[in-house]
């Protein structure tokens, strides 16, 4: 039997979603993005929801409608997709690449050293961040709050769902994320108008009024097919994630070393990733594959280790450390508890 590491779904709910916007709204800018907006912020518990075009522009945008610019510095984690860093430097601001904790692979602020403009955490692989210690540098420093919710859709920390605990959310809907809108697109939360202002100008050229345009701005709107898609999918996000939390629990029970990483215990995770972490990942890995199933690692080099950040110089051990040995299971709600069972046979044959 095959088991893919990622299965891309279209529903006919999908289907009818979409040919309901082509055939009766305006392609950019039609009803169901601003539908699909209020929807997302009512679930998140905010007062606006800015929709865009990724989760890349999200963080770029909300950089940029916090003054961030090329005098600035942002503290943002080493363990992380490319995109919590490169938004700064699209900026022309600096990025502080920090290091990692090696219980659950989020951002340690212990290692901050510098003063810094501004700070993104990141909610990697689904889980909370530890939003306290990342709240107390802010407020000593006294900077905003960026939280990268990329990965996070739903996540809860001290009862509040992520993306409304900081100044602005910034959430990813590619197609691998727990949701999506059927192609690329993002979401920024915020409960302060001023900034909800800043982000709507921002993604439409710098637009003030119809004629008017008062800064720099991109093109990075949502089209409104993908709005459609995502009103769909927000509407099944909760089950899916319920799903998601169930396949982990069979992993934990049937998995004979305690290898997952653990949860924060402040909060839920949403597991957008079901990440392992074991001195034999390469061993596990190659037993997946040779049985035909799919696994991955995120992220097989920290960010300090790309190409584009090497000349940085940074030596950051826990996330290189970290890197070495983590890697990701299925995790999709479509999984069966059958294919649960095989993969945990596979992965306990090679731990045991
Ligand atoms: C943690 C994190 N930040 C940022 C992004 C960027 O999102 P997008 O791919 O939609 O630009 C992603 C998604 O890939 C992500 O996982």
């Amino acid at each position: 039997m095959k088991i893919p590491f990622f299965v891309q779904e279209f529903t006919q709910e999908m289907e009818d979603a979409v040919i309901h916007a082509l055939r009766n709204e305006s392609f950019v800018g039609g009803e169901s993005v601003s539908k699909f907006e209020d929807e997302f912020a009512r679930y998140t518990g905010t007062k606006y929801a800015v929709s865009v075009n990724s989760g890349n522009s999200a963080l770029q945008i909300s950089l940029m409608s916090l003054g961030i610019s090329d005098k600035s510095k942002v503290i943002t984690p080493t363990n992380s997709f490319i995109a919590s860093a490169n938004c700064i430097r699209m900026t022309n601001a600096q990025p502080i690449l920090t290091d990692i904790n090696l219980r659950d692979g989020g951002i340690d602020i212990s290692n901050v050293k510098e003063k810094a403009d501004a700070i993104i955490p990141v909610h990697i692989y689904g889980n909370p961040c530890n939003f306290d210690s990342v709240k107390s540098l802010a407020e000593d420093q006294k900077i905003p709050i960026i939280e990268d919710a990329c990965q996070a859709h739903g996540a809860i920390y001290k009862n509040k769902k992520v993306g409304s605990i900081s100044d602005v959310g910034c959430f990813s809907f590619y197609p691998t994320k727990n949701m999506t809108v059927g192609g690329d697109g993002g979401m920024t939360t915020t409960n302060n108008e001023e900034i909800a202002r800043k982000i709507k100008s921002i993604r439409d050229n710098g637009r003030k009024t119809k004629n008017e345009f008062d800064r720099l701005g991109f093109t990075m709107r949502l089209n409104t097919v993908n709005a459609a898609i995502g009103r769909i999918q927000l509407k099944h996000l909760d089950e899916k994630n319920s799903r998601r939390r169930e396949i982990v629990s069979i992993y934990r029970k049937n998995l004979v070393d305690n290898c997952i990483l653990p949860e924060n215990p402040d909060g839920k995770s949403v597991y957008h990733q079901i990440v392992l972490k074991h001195e034999k990942r390469d061993e596990i890995r190659e037993e997946l594959t040779n049985n035909d199933i799919g696994s991955a690692i995120y992220y097989e080099k920290p960010i300090h280790m790309q190409p584009i950040y090497l000349d940085y110089g940074l030596n950051l051990p826990n996330s290189e450390k970290f890197s070495k040995e983590i890697m990701s299971l299925p995790s999709y709600p479509s999984l069966t508890n059958e294919e649960i069972e095989i993969i945990s046979e596979h992965v306990n044959k090679i731990i045991n």
